[in-house]
């Protein structure tokens, strides 16, 4: 997959420059073309000349040639079929952000017209700090895509995420990111729910449940994988996403769910409803938190909408609908009534009686029912894997 594919290789200031080394050898001998594009503090780390000889290729430092004559910051920006930035430096992901052009390197970045891959290094703390989270959503904005460091010893000794993807994992995620999508949902538009609503009692209080969002997200991410442009609508989650296929539009109540979810669902082929939405909410909202009075007190409930049902409404014959059901007892004729009753394609059943399924864990041991009644069992499993299978049942309906 590697073979011609022109790569710009950014190296900037951080101990895991002496990757670099076997980063280029191993592009080298899968026949890509290599430039390397070095930030000053990155040449204190390892030498141009170890990575010219190692890329058969001028290594660029500055913007002078050493002949009087410059480099072309934009002729290199434009040769690459792929930037990538390995190590990127917590100061570089801040400069990107910026737009700050005080080098070679991010001259290059900033006149590059091809996809900016990055693979951040640095210390653990560094890697926590809300300005590294919040420049990573900034940066997953601009359509630049990240290689999530490894956890394990750092420089520092300290142990945590921080440490740069091995060169043989970066290699592996080039080989990946140009082979080409083979899949029914390349640039289709997929809107997915996720999370548990929150109804509000008073402004300290509130009616939720025990979703995760784990399963959307995980979805999110595969279908996003697949070449799909995701609007992932958002419940209370701890959960983050960095694909830059991938909308998150984050919400709090089953009325506001309801409200993005009716937005955005004409322009979708395919919507999954796997958010967890609270079927009442109080009545009343009080405007001061309620005092402790009486032994006991009634919370008068209303009914939300229920999303799916006015989802299966509005639905289009080219349209799929897909949702998921949680059950504790009788759960194949409650799923199966669902399915009628939201006008759904399939619904996704897993059962609390499953160790391993459900709310909060990695895993889940899912079924698939659909229309006809027909039932297709999987095994437990991880829930990126879970996320594959939906997908591959989704595919098979697609036109
Ligand atoms: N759902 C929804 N809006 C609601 C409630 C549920 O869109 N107000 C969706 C869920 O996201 C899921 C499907 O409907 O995809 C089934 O959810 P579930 O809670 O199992 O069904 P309910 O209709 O709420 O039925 P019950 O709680 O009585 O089992």
């Amino acid at each position: 997959m590697l073979k011609g594919k022109k790569i710009v290789l950014g190296i900037t200031g951080s101990i895991a420059a002496y990757k670099a080394a076997s980063l280029v050898r191993l592009l080298v001998t899968r026949g890509a073309e290599v430039k390397v594009v070095m930030s000053e503090s990155a040449t204190q780390f390892i030498t141009p000349l170890t990575l010219s000889v190692l890329s058969k290729n001028t290594v660029y430092t500055s913007f002078e040639d050493g002949n009087n004559g410059w480099n072309n910051h934009v002729d290199i920006g434009l040769w690459g079929d792929v930037m990538v930035i390995a190590p990127a430096s917590a100061n570089t992901m801040a400069k990107m952000i910026q737009g700050i052009c005080d080098n070679f390197l991010m001259a290059c970045y900033l006149s590059a017209k091809c996809p900016v891959i990055y693979a951040p290094a640095m210390d653990r703390d560094m890697y926590l700090h809300p300005a590294t989270i919040q420049n990573i959503e900034t940066l997953s904005s601009y359509g630049n895509i990240l290689i999530e460091p490894n956890e394990g010893e750092l420089a520092s000794g300290l142990q945590g995420k921080g440490r740069m993807s091995e060169p043989e994992e970066i290699v592996a995620f080039l080989e990946d990111f140009f082979t080409p999508i083979d899949s029914k949902l390349l640039g289709q538009t997929v809107l997915i729910n996720a999370g548990a609503t929150i109804e509000p009692i008073d402004p300290v209080r509130y009616i939720s449940n025990h979703s995760t969002g784990k399963m959307g997200y995980a979805i999110a991410e595969a279908a996003a994988k697949r070449g799909a442009m995701v609007i992932l609508v958002s419940g209370k989650t701890q959960l983050s996403t960095t694909h830059p296929n991938i909308t998150v539009k984050h919400v709090t109540t089953a009325n506001e769910m309801a409200q993005v979810c009716f937005d955005h669902f004409s322009e979708s082929a395919v919507a999954i409803l796997t958010a967890a939405v609270a079927d009442y909410a109080p009545v009343n909202v009080a405007s001061q938190k309620i005092k402790k009075s009486d032994e006991h007190i009634t919370l008068e409930l209303k009914k939300n909408i229920d999303i799916a049902s006015e989802l299966g409404k509005r639905k289009k014959t080219s349209q799929l609908l897909v949702g998921f059901a949680l059950e504790t007892e009788n759960e194949e004729a409650h799923a199966a009534q669902k399915i009628v009753k939201k006008n759904l394609d399939f619904i996704v059943l897993n059962s609390l009686n499953d160790a391993g399924a459900g709310f909060g864990t990695d895993t889940n041991k899912i079924s698939v029912i659909h229309r006809d009644g027909s039932r297709s069992n999987f095994e437990l499993k991880s829930k990126a894997k879970v996320a594959e299978d939906i997908l591959n049942e989704i595919e098979k309906l697609l036109p």
